[in-house]
């Protein structure tokens, strides 16, 4: 059988096809035209975050039997169409959110401290110290919309930080939400109005598209912090940007976009946005764990047929 790989899955992961005895072809870049016309030869094709498997791919696929997707999200598969032709999709749930909560962490502290602000003056040979006061999270509120596996690892570290921490999701208990030492509101303007960081940890359906808007930002504190390491489009560009030129947010730090790459990325004219071009799974121990899990969840399918 034949596995194409259509995205930067990790070495790792691709030995491990080979290992099982598959025939596996590594063709990066592919427009969806190119992806339609050599889909038929394969049996399953596995991607990252940068491909999109459309309808128009998946029923060109009449070999496909499985779609693997080296990470959490599935938002770039149109499962729909996978189910209509009978194709598994499989991915690696667990496999990055020690990573996607570390970045998150990473933004926090950037965002309270100016560090890539204060970083980038240094390279322009500056000493500007008095500019670059920042804020303590001690003692601070995180406010986590979202608490599955990433916002529990957030809460922990939050934590140990000296901080509160407020959760809002539907789906979760108090009880469990209090394992991880933080407090289930039941209503996210709740959860606005209290925190004094925002960090939203969804995934990308249209109930979640542009949830965090002027009218959310508009009921948050002063001086809040906004964090997306979850979904591009979550968080309207235009509405943060505004925020900040206000004064109203502080900082905000965003890893996601819609669409990525950005076109024209309205956040980039403002020195208070820190920007990554979608970094939270980007480490080598969680790109090692999504390849290797997801070849496994390929091979899993793939015996069926064998
Ligand atoms: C995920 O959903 O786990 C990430 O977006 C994966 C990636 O970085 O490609």
């Amino acid at each position: 059988m034949k596995i194409l790989v259509a995205d930067k899955v990790h070495q790792a992961g691709i030995d491990a096809l080979i290992a099982a005895g598959y025939d596996v072809d590594v063709k990066l870049d592919l427009s969806e035209a190119q992806l339609i016309d050599i889909i038929p030869a394969y049996d399953a094709i596995a991607v990252r975050s940068a491909v999109t498997v459309t309808r128009p791919i998946i029923e060109a696929g009449t070999n496909l039997k499985v779609i693997g997707r080296a990470g959490v999200g599935t938002d770039n598969i149109d499962k729909e169409a996978a189910a209509d032709r009978g194709i598994e999709v499989v991915n690696t749930p667990a496999a990055n959110v020690v990573s996607a909560a570390e970045q998150t962490f990473a933004l926090m502290l950037a965002c309270a401290r100016n560090t890539c602000q204060a970083n980038a003056s240094m390279h322009e040979g500056r000493w500007d110290r008095a500019q670059y006061t920042g804020l303590e999270l001690c003692g601070k509120t995180l406010g986590i919309i979202g608490f599955g596996k990433i916002g529990t690892l957030l809460a922990h570290r939050a934590k140990a930080f000296g901080m509160t921490v407020h959760a809002y999701d539907p789906y979760c208990d108090p009880d469990y939400v209090a394992q991880y030492g933080a407090i289930l509101l039941p209503s996210l303007d709740e959860l606005l109005q209290t925190s004094d960081v925002i960090s939203v940890h969804l995934p990308k359906t249209p109930e979640t598209t542009n949830m965090i808007c002027d009218e959310q930002i508009a009921k948050m504190k002063d001086g809040v912090i906004i964090l997306n390491v979850a979904r591009g489009g979550i968080c309207s560009e235009q509405a943060l940007l505004d925020g900040l030129n206000s004064g109203k947010i502080w900082s905000v730090g965003i890893d996601v976009f819609d669409p990525e790459p950005p076109v024209d990325c309205c956040l980039a004219k403002s020195d208070r946005a820190v920007l990554t071009p979608h970094l939270g799974a980007s480490t080598k121990e969680a790109q090692v764990r999504a390849g290797t899990q997801l070849a496994d969840a390929i091979v899993d399918v793939l015996a069926k047929f064998s």
